[in-house]
């Protein structure tokens, strides 16, 4: 009786002092701040947990190795700042400002909206995994009070570990590599002990990542002991980016930081301690350094991504893919045994159009014929098959074919649209479908897609004018219900058919996150129709845009083209005439060399 008053009271002053409310976890108390927003007519109040610790900070003989758990508070944590990012270069950035960096970066957000949950149970939880490359983003940038509030789901966006300190795979058992992946799971996991204290459900868990985000959570779905941690996924532009994207380590990289840095790199101790000892500082700096310069090519070589690491990444996913085939592989079960919704924007390709000039320039931007075929056709495939492959004439005969619009084929503004084309397929839409296609190849699985299309008011990144779809990134803005610093200015607001559009969007990806189904529960915001399941025979999906439709068979033709044609041609030339014509003096000799085309 008395025990129970005093939980009633408690309650009651955690719930009742605005501003200041507070959680009890199997950590220690917790503080955070209340805070009021609104979205269309509505206003709606959240708790918010900014900076909670979920590591010990990765300093000093910590560097380059798993996380630690951060363990319990000694008193009660106030949670109500932003925390640091971790270190990184400055890159445009669409939410909030960065603000402070420091090596000891390790911390997540949570916000819980002050609703009632809409199953009894408790609040569904979705965990946002940021993108950038790998190199740039923080949790707290992607301000998540409306998404909460008007989809009521426990919302944590978290940090994990960036570039070099992220990601450095030495291969030798000094650096391992995928720290960053570790990192998000490790953040998981505390969700997983601590959620319920903030009135979510551990059983009842979304992760959603956009870009390299989507691709750390792609990989983790193919690693079956997070079992458990997450029910579903959503992943936005993500897929695999091209297969070459993933090494099997990163030491030649990590030579390249050394030689920036002024070290010893002749042997690979030589630069592990050089790396090991650098200040976060001067690591950057190498970045910047390069990005300064406009050195693309010093920049590429300095690339740090997720490794093939032989324990959180055992196969690359193509391989699994394709093992998977011909009998069954637990990684690929896992996958499938998670709900996913896999989306892809637009125009993905823009986002290598947008690296090839300032952005005022690009505006008038004309592609010539030359240009195409011998730069940007090469380009493409030495990022699918590797810089060595030898291309048979046929297949770049094929391949400009494929890449040219009949009507007006050397037009150069109608040829600066196919190289749009090209490398939207390369990197995005082939890649994006075909992990669709994997997860829907069985019964029973729960597996959406939908293609993102609005040209929007304001894009993520700086878009040339002649680019009509939504480009990389597009969809954040009104996923997050516009709640960013460059949307606040009341003379400059999206149109109203944008926050109609945000509205349905928060829908469906929480209304997946509470039954694994965005149709229902809640219907209030969206059209009659209904979102299909896609499937490898019917291929519907659902097109987001001013109105959502249903259509079928996004990329089906180039993904038969990318990945049967292509390759049965390839296959054909190569034991027909060990000896076709090489095309690979047409490709300059750094892309050679390392691998490191810009790809066009
Ligand atoms: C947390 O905030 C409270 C109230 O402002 C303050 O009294 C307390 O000292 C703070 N705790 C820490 C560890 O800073
Ligand atoms: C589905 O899987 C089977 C065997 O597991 C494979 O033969 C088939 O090609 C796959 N279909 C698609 C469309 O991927």
């Amino acid at each position: 009786m008395a025990a129970s008053f005093t939980c009633t009271v408690l309650l009651l002053l955690f719930h009742s002092a605005a501003g200041n409310p507070s959680v009890s976890t199997p950590l220690g108390v917790i503080n955070g701040v209340t805070e009021r927003v609104a979205f269309q007519e509505n206003t709606y109040e959240v708790d918010k947990y900014l900076g909670i610790p979920f590591a010990k900070a990765p300093l000093g003989e910590l560097r380059f190795k798993k996380p630690l758990p951060y363990g319990t508070f000694s008193e009660p944590y106030n949670a109500t700042e932003d925390p640091p990012a971790c270190p990184q270069y400055d890159s445009y950035n669409l939410g909030k400002p960065l603000g402070k960096r420091s090596e000891d970066c390790l911390f997540l957000n949570v916000y819980v909206p002050r609703q009632k949950p809409d199953e009894k149970s408790g609040h569904a939880v979705m965990v946002f995994i940021h993108g950038g490359g790998y190199a740039v983003g923080a949790g707290h940038m992607f301000e998540s009070e409306v998404f909460a509030s008007v989809g009521n789901v426990i919302t944590v966006t978290i940090n994990y570990r960036l570039g070099l300190l992220g990601f450095m795979d030495l291969d030798d058992g000094t650096s391992a590599g995928n720290f960053g992946l570790w990192d998000q799971r490790l953040a998981l996991q505390w969700v997983n002990v601590n959620i319920e204290s903030f009135g979510g459900v551990k059983d009842r868990v979304t992760v959603f990542g956009s870009s390299g985000g989507a691709v750390c959570t792609l990989l983790h779905m193919m690693y079956p002991p997070n079992k458990g941690l997450f029910r579903g996924a959503i992943t936005q532009s993500g897929a695999l980016v091209v297969p070459t994207a993933f090494q099997k380590n990163n030491k030649e990289t990590a030579k390249h930081y050394a030689r920036y840095l002024g070290c010893r790199y002749e042997n690979q101790d030589d630069i592990f301690h050089c790396l090991k000892s650098a200040t976060p500082e001067n690591i950057i700096k190498v970045n910047s350094d390069v990005i300064a310069a406009g050195d693309m090519e010093a920049a590429m070589k300095l690339i740090i991504s997720p490794t093939i690491d032989g324990e959180y990444v055992k196969k690359h996913p193509t391989d699994l893919y394709k093992l998977a085939e011909s009998e069954p592989q637990s990684e690929i079960e896992f996958f499938r045994s998670l709900k996913l919704i896999n989306g892809i924007n637009g125009a993905e390709g823009a986002l290598f159009i947008m690296m090839m000039g300032r952005p005022e320039d690009l505006d008038q931007l004309e592609i010539t014929r030359e240009q195409i075929n011998n730069h940007h056709i090469p380009g493409a495939i030495s990022q699918i098959y590797g810089a060595d492959k030898k291309v048979p004439d046929s297949v770049k005969q094929l391949l400009i074919a494929e890449y040219t619009d009949w009507d007006s084929p050397d037009d150069p503004k109608r040829l600066r649209e196919q190289v749009l084309r090209l490398n939207g397929d390369t990197y995005f839409n082939v890649p994006g479908i075909e992990m669709s296609r994997i997860h829907a190849n069985a019964s029973n699985v729960d597996s959406y897609v939908y293609n993102f299309i609005p040209q929007l008011h304001k894009r993520s990144l700086p878009t040339p004018a002649w680019v009509k779809k939504a480009v990389h990134g597009d969809e954040i803005a009104p996923l997050f219900g516009y709640n960013f610093a460059i949307y606040k200015d009341k003379t400059d607001l999206p149109p109203q058919w944008e926050y109609d559009l945000s509205r349905r969007m928060i829908t469906y990806w929480t209304n997946f996150a509470k039954s694994g189904d965005p149709n229902k529960p809640v219907r209030s915001a969206l059209p009659s129709l209904i979102w299909p399941k896609y499937s490898i025979t019917s291929q519907q999906y659902m097109i987001l845009d001013k109105e959502d439709s249903v259509s079928q068979f996004l990329y089906a033709r180039e993904f038969a083209f990318w990945r049967n044609t292509l390759p049965a041609l390839f296959r054909e030339a190569e034991h027909a005439q060990p000896s076709t014509s090489e095309y690979g003096n047409q490709v300059d000799e750094s892309c050679e060399k390392d691998g490191n085309c810009d790809g066009g």
